[in-house]
This record gives C-alpha cells, sequence and structure tokens, in this order.
C-alpha cells in the first residue's frame, strides 16, 4: 500500500513539473513575439505608381509594415493635370488648408517608433492628403524620415515645410529625393546610411 501511495505521489509530482515547464515555455513565447513586432512603419501616397516600389523595397528591407495613403476619393488623370488651372490637383494645392480624406485610415500608430513616409512632389510639396495623414496621430516621440519621388524637384522644401508644422514633439531625418524608377539597391544602400540605424549598431 505505502509502495502504491509513493509511486502516486511520484505521477502526481512529475505531471505538475512537466506543466511548470509548459507554462514557462509558453510564456516565454509571448515575450518572444512582442520583442519582435515591428516598430517600423513605411507609409505612403502614390498617385501613378511612382512612389509605391520605393516604399515597397523599403518595407520589405526592413520588415517593417507597409502602409498605401488611399485617398476616399481617388485621383483621376484630370485630376491630376497641373496644366489646367482649376484641376483637383492644381486646387488642393493652392489651398493651405485643403485636407482629402482617406480611406480605411490606419487605426494607431502607437506601436511604431520609425515612420517613413513617401509621397510624390506636386507643386515643389507633398501633396496635401500627406497633412491629412499626419494630422491624424499623435506623433510624439516618433523618427520621421520623408522621402518622395518628382520629375525634378528636390525633396528640399515638401520636408522643411512638413517638419515645421508637424515636427515639435517628434524628430525628422533629412529624407530624400529619388528618381523615377529608381531600383531596389539604391533604397538599401539609402537606408543603410541613415544615421537612425548606423548608431544603433
Ligand atoms: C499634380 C502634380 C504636380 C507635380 N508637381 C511636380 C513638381 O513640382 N516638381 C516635380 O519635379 N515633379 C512634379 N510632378 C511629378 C511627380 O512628382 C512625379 O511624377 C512623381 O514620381 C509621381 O509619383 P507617384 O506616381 O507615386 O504619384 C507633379 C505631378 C503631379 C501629378
Amino acid at each position: 500500500m505505502k509502495k502504491i501511495i509513493s509511486m502516486l505521489l511520484t505521477l502526481c509530482l512529475m505531471v505538475s513539473v512537466t506543466a511548470a515547464f509548459a507554462e514557462g515555455d509558453e510564456t516565454s513565447m509571448i515575450g518572444n513575439t512582442e520583442e519582435s513586432a515591428a516598430t517600423t512603419l513605411v507609409v505612403y501616397f502614390s498617385a501613378t505608381g511612382n512612389t509605391k516600389p520605393l516604399a515597397e523595397y523599403a518595407a520589405s528591407y526592413l520588415s517593417a509594415d507597409l502602409y498605401d495613403i488611399v485617398p476616399a476619393e481617388p485621383y483621376t488623370d484630370a485630376d491630376l493635370n497641373y496644366n489646367n488651372n482649376s484641376s483637383r490637383s492644381t486646387i488642393e494645392m493652392g489651398d493651405n488648408a485643403a485636407r482629402p480624406a482617406i480611406d480605411g485610415l490606419i487605426e494607431s500608430i502607437e506601436q511604431y517608433d520609425t515612420i517613413f513616409i513617401g509621397y510624390p512632389i506636386w507643386w515643389g510639396e507633398a501633396p496635401r492628403i500627406i497633412n491629412t495623414f499626419l494630422e491624424s496621430f499623435d506623433l510624439s516621440g516618433k523618427t520621421i524620415v520623408p522621402f518622395c519621388t518628382s520629375a525634378s524637384s528636390g525633396l528640399g522644401s515638401s520636408a522643411r515645410m512638413l517638419q515645421a508644422k508637424y515636427g515639435e514633439t517628434s524628430t525628422w531625418l533629412d529624407g530624400k529625393r529619388f528618381s523615377i524608377g529608381t531600383d531596389e539597391n539604391t533604397i538599401i544602400e539609402w537606408i543603410d546610411g541613415l544615421e537612425l540605424f548606423t548608431e544603433a549598431e
């Protein structure tokens, strides 16, 4: 009888020790998942598709989340005609207060430390929908990395204007303008050279 009781006690002990280990494993797995969660977001607006692949290269290289800013009212070719003074894009860019609505705005950007933001240059500036995006969230403590494509204009004043308006509580890196059709390696070299990542090494 004593033998049976002692065997039963040993069995109980083994079961509880195994259960404790299993629990421990589970906890550490949850911990790892949290640690590896993406903290970089690549956001872009691309009306005619030139900026989009660059954002995709960046997100893929950084293993970052990618978010496409989709206008609630899509831009037609006529809307984008900058030779027409009364086209939608010309009117919006002539109005500092224009804030075109975004379709399916990302709910929160809280979890991201670093946000790359890509856009085309329109009349030397970022399209107003970029203002809509930046005004939709609290950017406090975030690092913003602007980049753009254009026919010939630099990033210069577009990023300076955004930083002046939204950069009080966030850190803005210099950013870069890319020509249309820039390849993946050029984007990777740019990212590798950013202070943001060289500092951490
Ligand atoms: C309304 C509008 C205004 C533009 N203004 C400029 C400009 O001021 N300077 C420039 O170099 N390119 C200008 N462009 C060209 C775009 O910046 C260029 O084609 C860009 O790569 C488009 O990017 P996306 O295809 O991602 O929209 C303009 C294009 C549009 C549609």
